[in-house]
């Protein structure tokens, strides 16, 4: 695929693929995977070959599968659903889904009432925002465990224009509408009860928050805040900004804050760059100006225009720290953790106490990383936990051929990370990251989304999407597909076990929990559990959650190539150790048109939150695929979260 030439995408129903995420911006991308291709071709034989012999005795496997006794006995006791695509969600026999808080209800006691044929930006700052994604559910009182009452935190990825008004396109929005789509972009903070077995928002909440990125301002810290690269002029001293763009997946820490990851920052930035400007080849390794891509908000927000102030887009691309329990914190861009296309960013606390946050870059191509905290968490202390995450060290995974793999520092002044090759300092790369770690020699991935850590076994697992780009040249044992629609789960394995297991270490052990598709069709390569059945495969797996008994539920985005696969998204759950290792299960399924975003437990397990993005994409306004969850004429889909709870009361998956 060619890069420089197909700066957007246009798909069989002519959206524009506004993130941009199959596009390859990695210009190492040749050279690199050259290099692996010779070096692991021995290896990539023998896993080849394994594929090859497993498909053809029609057992579709993962390898570690194979070592463990293959059997029915899965954990999880529901009764999978349907693969089948529909007008409303469904979920397993036995259980209920909730509407919880849709797209405009209002999260104070006086907002507005929604009214989908009148959308008023200030409206909107008041009303709960659009595309909710990332979900972390924080306990109330602040320090408890309380499964029944707590802050329900929202991420708002982005908006689709074409299902809010007639005929919008988000590239010639008026100046109200673009308004209307800033204020509906950010975060929602809703604190919310559980009363004889049901949710509903708490209205008159103190805590009760609308994060916007029209209005909200936040601080830069750790070592890019203040540089030279990140002033611009409303802020000449780089150290503030107006809102937090495209957040998509996200973490919660365990000293109560949240923490809200800047993916698709690209398509925001239009017009075009000065000639020569210094900081073209890192606007362009991320996707940057976005060209027939961009949103319309840079024709009425300077700060939108790169032609105007370039040097805002490198105030985008941060993990965001927000403070849910004080209505009145300033949310904080944690510079450290690097400037990439963050899916989410999640936290293990070592067992020395340093603090690792895992991350995924969703691109094409791009990377996984992980950052270690200088200082220790100190349960006793909150406040010294609060600026933990701006001092550490930043490393890059790389997988070895051998089932190996090692974490490089980036770390200035090492490893070429010179003035020679443009860092001048760590603030350098902690803006131009994605360039540092392609310098230090890593694995491109097919697009690593969520990473999550087992807290049962300690082992980390990353969602990979799908990567149609890759060529049967690229492949290696971590990619094994060309052509790779479907996407799999990294399993990595830090030294020890469980809360023994060191998160800091330079090395881990890698290998696949599933290769995702269809293992019924030999032309998918898929590869899982022996017993899946024909509603539990799936395919691009994306964001994910571990209940207390460390089985993994995963949710699934196939994009718009929903239709193309036949099956809906939804959430999907397996073991991941013992007999049901890789043995998928289906149990929720969402509306057509939509992706499952946010699976998030309450602390019992007797709560599963998910979010409902994008009903309906991929129809239109006037007629929508369905209008979910109102289904009522003249109210458009709406992006809702829903709760599942277990008709008995029990634990979920029990
Ligand atoms: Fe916003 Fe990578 O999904
Ligand atoms: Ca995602
Ligand atoms: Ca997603």
């Amino acid at each position: 695929m060619n890069a420089e030439n197909r700066c957007f995408e246009i798909d069989s129903k002519g959206k524009i693929d506004r993130d941009n995420a199959d596009v390859v911006t990695n210009p190492d991308i040749s050279e690199t995977l050259a290099d692996i291709a010779s070096r692991r071709a021995d290896r990539r034989t023998v896993l080849k070959g394994i594929l090859a012999a497993g498909i053809a005795a029609g057992v579709p496997f993962a390898r570690s599968a194979l070592a463990s006794k293959v059997s029915k006995n899965t954990t999880l006791r529901f009764d999978e659903i349907a693969h089948e695509i529909t007008p409303d969600h469904h979920v397993a026999d036995g259980y209920s889904a909730d509407i919880l808080i849709r797209w405009g209800d209002g999260i104070f006691i006086d907002s507005p009432e929604f009214d989908p044929a009148n959308l008023r930006a200030d409206d909107q700052e008041r009303q709960f925002g659009y595309n909710c994604d990332f979900i972390g559910y924080l306990p109330l009182p602040i320090g408890s465990n309380n499964p029944n009452h707590g802050l329900l935190c929202v991420n708002h990825e982005y908006s689709s224009v074409e299902l809010m008004w007639q005929g919008a396109n988000a590239s010639e929005l008026s100046k109200e509408q673009s308004d209307y789509d800033l204020s509906a972009h950010g975060h929602s903070i809703v604190e919310i009860i559980r009363r004889r077995g049901k949710w509903r928002i708490v209205a008159n909440s103190q805590y009760n928050r609308r994060i916007s990125a029209r209005t909200t301002e936040m601080l830069i810290s750790g070592p890019a805040a203040g540089h030279e690269r990140l002033r611009t002029p409303s802020d000449p001293a780089g150290r503030r900004v107006i809102g937090t763009l495209n957040n998509c997946a996200g973490g919660v820490t365990p000293w109560g804050t949240i923490l809200t990851c800047e993916e698709n920052f690209d398509q925001y930035f239009g017009g075009t760059l000065p000639a020569d400007h210094t900081e073209t080849e890192n606007f362009r390794r991320m996707g940057m100006p976005a060209g027939d891509r961009a949103r319309s908000w840079y024709k009425y927000h300077e700060r939108f225009d790169m032609s105007k102030q370039p040097n805002e887009a490198n105030r985008f691309g941060y993990v965001v720290e927000i403070d849910p329990y004080n209505p009145d914190s300033t949310p904080v861009k944690r510079t450290a953790l690097g400037r990439f296309k963050h899916e989410g960013a999640t936290v293990w606390i070592n067992r020395d106490r340093r603090v690792v946050v895992y991350s995924g870059d969703d691109q094409a191509f791009e990377f996984i990383y992980k950052f270690v905290s200088r200082r220790r968490y100190d349960p006793a202390d909150r406040e010294a936990n609060m600026n933990l995450l701006d001092d550490g060290k930043l490393f890059v995974a790389k997988f070895e051929d051998n089932g190996t793999m090692r974490w490089l520092p980036l770390v200035f002044g090492e490893d070429n990370l010179t003035p020679e090759n443009g860092f001048h300092s760590q603030a350098d790369i902690c803006i131009e990251t994605r360039r540092a770690a392609s310098i230090v020699g890593v694995t491109p991935l097919d697009r690593p989304e969520d990473v999550e850590a087992n807290p049962v076994t300690g082992r980390v697992y990353a969602m990979l999407t799908n990567n149609s780009g890759r060529t049967e040249e690229q492949i290696d044992e971590v990619n094994p597909r060309a052509h790779n629609n479907y996407g799999q789960i990294i399993e990595m394995r830090p030294p020890g076990e469980g809360p023994d297991s060191d998160h800091t270490a330079n090395v881990y052990e890698w290998d696949l929990l599933i290769v995702a598709g269809d293992p019924r069709n030999p032309e998918h390569h898929a590869s899982y559990h022996p017993d899946v059945s024909e509603n539990g495969w799936l395919v691009c797996p994306d964001n994910c959650a571990f209940d207390n008994q460390g089985r993994l539920w995963i949710a699934t985005d196939q994009g718009s190539a929903q239709e193309r696969n036949g099956i809906p998204d939804g959430i999907y759950a397996t073991d991941t150790i013992g007999d049901g290792r890789g043995l998928t299960r289906f149990f929720y399924r969402v509306p057509r048109g939509a992706e499952m975003c946010g699976p998030f437990f309450t602390s019992d397990n007797k709560t599963l939150f998910v979010s409902v993005q994008h009903p309906a994409e991929g129809s239109s306004y006037a007629d929508p695929w369905t209008r979910w969850p109102d289904f009522k004429d003249g109210v458009p889909p709406r992006p809702s979260v829903v709760a599942i709870t277990k008709d008995n009361g029990g634990i979920i998956g029990d």
